[in-house]
């Protein structure tokens, strides 16, 4: 059986996503229906779409049967593959990060950072990191009443922190917005360089290269900078760093600040924004947690499977290898979607309901295995400290008018949350 062309094309559509409920109610049905099988949308060359919990972790856990860096990690078109590759000297990658790495390589340059981002390195930063998320819900208490709490707070709360982290100054964290949600918005005209929904391939591959570009510039001159200058940053960290006894290769190393300076922030804000808008929308769960704060790791768990903000992420198979019965061969791209492990029925009960206290809620948001996310220590830290202070500040919230989500296919949450709210 193959997925119908209708089906595959929903799931690989931005606008299915910014839809929330299209996409949704595909996965639910190929859950039910066809829970791995191939999909081929116009356009695309196959691939399996790995749609339950279980199924995600067993190819996350088989990291050498499954590979990153063979084939694009991202869903592309064969038209804009063979761009990139063409690009890239036979590469089917633009950058070179965590990401698109496989062993030896992804190892020894994971370990550059590692260390870096576990709590108990990340525990000097908890005084700095609440007063940065005290100022801005200081200022959001000062918009008397109402705000675009995306716009306002999530968005850039942590992405002051990432910026602080990496040695960004203040005065360029609009550029590094622009820029972060230019790439993973590119299927978005409010968000990309072009203002358009659609575009051919060349368009959409050039555009994405001249946001990398505008990064690695950026990043090239900081990079130099560390060199001369060592600092107490993460950019010091990379600048000067070593794998395998030599400097980090040039594009491994604009590839390192590039996933820090986008993935780093972007994914966070998704989550922050969604969960005040599932309570805006569920006050007994606002209530639940204003009512006991040793909720608050419950809501952060929830919200990330709730946002889930990483849509996908792909893999290819290094051998024939079977899989929930299925035969997969040797050079198979597999899509596994986050999204639909995090809300499979057979893990989660009520997986469409928002419940602060869902224990246990073992989501697939951060992957898992050798490529789990490396920030996700980092990410909790910083929801935990604005929900503790929100908590103190924050009586009561209600929408305002409609939110918005983005029109994107691989990293994205809601653009717009606009609230209003009462103070204690
Ligand atoms: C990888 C999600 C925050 C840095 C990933 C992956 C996911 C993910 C799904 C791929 C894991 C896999 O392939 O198994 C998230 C979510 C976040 C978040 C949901 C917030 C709620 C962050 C933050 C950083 C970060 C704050 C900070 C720098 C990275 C890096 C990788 C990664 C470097 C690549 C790891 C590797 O391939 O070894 N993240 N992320 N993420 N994330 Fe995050």
């Amino acid at each position: 059986m193959t997925i119908s062309t209708e089906l595959a094309n929903t799931i690989v559509d931005p606008r299915a996503y910014a839809d929330g409920d299209r996409v949704d109610q595909a996965f639910a049905w190929l859950r039910q229906n066809a829970p791995l099988e191939q999909a081929q949308p116009e356009g695309f060359d196959p691939f399996w779409v790995v749609t339950r919990h279980a199924d995600i972790l067993e190819v996350e856990r088989q990291n050498e049967l499954f590979h990153n860096g063979d084939r694009s990690t991202v869903l592309t078109t064969i038209e804009a593959d063979q761009k990139v590759r063409a690009m890239m000297g036979g590469s089917p990658h633009l950058v070179r990060s965590l990401v698109q790495m496989d062993n030896p390589d992804h190892l020894a340059y994971r370990r550059l950072t590692q260390g870096w981002f576990m709590p108990q390195n990340l525990r000097k930063l908890e005084d700095r990191i609440r007063e940065i998320a005290t100022g801005f819900l200081d200022r959001m208490a000062a918009q008397g009443g109402s705000c675009d709490f995306a716009r306002d707070v999530a968005f850039l709360y942590p992405l002051h922190v990432i910026m602080e982290v990496i040695g960004v100054p203040e005065t360029d964290e609009p550029r590094m917005l622009k820029l972060t949600q230019e790439l993973f918005g590119s299927a978005d005209p409010e968000l990309n360089r072009t203002g358009t929904e659609t575009y051919d391939a060349q368009t959409g591959v050039d555009t994405i290269q001249s946001v990398v570009m505008d990064f690695m510039m950026y990043f090239n001159a900081m990079t130099e900078d560390r060199r001369k200058t060592p600092r107490e940053d993460l950019a010091t960290v990379i600048a000067n760093g070593e794998v395998h006894g030599q400097p980090l290769g040039h594009l491994e190393a604009m590839s390192y600040y590039i996933i820090a300076a986008t993935a780093g922030h972007d994914t966070t804000s998704s989550t922050t924004a969604a969960a005040l808008w599932a309570m805006a929308e569920n006050p007994e769960q606002f209530e639940k947690v204003k009512a006991d704060r040793s909720l608050i790791p419950g809501l952060i768990e929830e919200s990330i499977r709730w946002a889930t903000p990483v849509k996908h992420f792909m893999r290819t198979a290094t051998d024939d290898a079977e899989l929930a019965g299925k035969k997969i061969a040797k050079g198979d791209w597999l899509f596994l979607s986050y999204p639909s492990g995090n809300r499979d029925e057979t893990v989660f009960e009520d997986p469409f309901k928002f419940r602060v206290d869902r224990t246990p809620n073992k989501h697939v948001a951060f992957g898992y295995g050798a490529h789990v996310c490396l920030g996700q220590h980092l990410a909790r830290m910083e929801m935990r400290i604005l929900w503790e202070e929100f908590f103190k500040r924050v009586a009561s919230v209600e929408m305002a008018g409609e939110p918005k989500r983005m029109a994107a296919s691989f990293v994205c949450g809601p653009k717009s949350v606009p609230i209003r709210f009462t103070l204690n």
